[in-house]
């Protein structure tokens, strides 16, 4: 999964248009910047095969404020109880973060079984997930966070994760020079993972 940081809006459709053609066709577009929301909207106006969720979700405003602008899907970096339920309440699904126990016992109790891991490699990587199996094998995690592409399988051959993310497939410097082609390679190499 594509953990992308827009900051220009002219860069949305085409970082979009340059995922899908290298294969994989979803992206979690993080609202960290000031043109999140428009480069929603733009990539729901203009890339409609994608798959597109909204990242970086931290308050119960940016999940319903980020379903509005065209987001079929949510992610958050952790929960609180009033984020959980507005996310909920939005209808679309969602991953909200976790990265204790703990944490994930309370997304389970909400009856979810499908979860965000962050930050995946500083709180302990796939050995941590391989842990966590042991005592809770009904959670499925998603994690990110210092994910490459050489650290991948590793998660990816576990039972409990359905997929990765990572920022490694847009990187600032590719964005900024409008390198679509790396964007594409990068979407390419990722997607032969699978
Ligand atoms: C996220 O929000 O999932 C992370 O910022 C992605 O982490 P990365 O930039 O280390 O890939």
């Amino acid at each position: 999964m594509p953990v992308v940081v827009i900051d220009d809006l002219a860069t949305a459709v085409p970082v979009a248009r340059a995922l899908v053609a290298g294969g994989l066709p979803a992206i979690e577009l993080t609202l960290r910047t000031p043109v999140a929301l428009d480069a929603l909207r733009a990539i729901a106006a203009e890339v409609p095969e994608i798959a597109l969720g909204a990242g970086t979700i931290t308050t119960p405003a940016q999940a319903e404020a980020a379903v509005a602008a065209g987001a079929r899907f949510l992610v958050s970096p952790g929960f609180t109880p009033d984020l959980l339920t507005a996310m909920l309440g939005t209808g679309v699904p969602f991953l909200p973060g976790t990265s204790t126990v703990s944490e994930v016992l309370a997304v389970l109790e909400a009856g979810l079984t499908e979860m965000k891991f962050f930050p995946a490699e500083a709180a302990g990587g796939a050995p941590y997930l391989k842990s966590v199996a042991g005592p809770l094998p009904q959670a499925r995690f998603c994690p990110t966070g210092g994910i490459t592409l050489a650290s991948a399988p590793g998660y990816l051959a576990l039972p409990n994760v359905g997929c990765v993310g990572g920022s490694w497939l847009t990187p600032a410097d590719a964005v900024a020079a409008g390198d679509w082609e790396r964007i594409s390679k990068l979407a390419a190499e990722a997607a032969a993972l699978r």
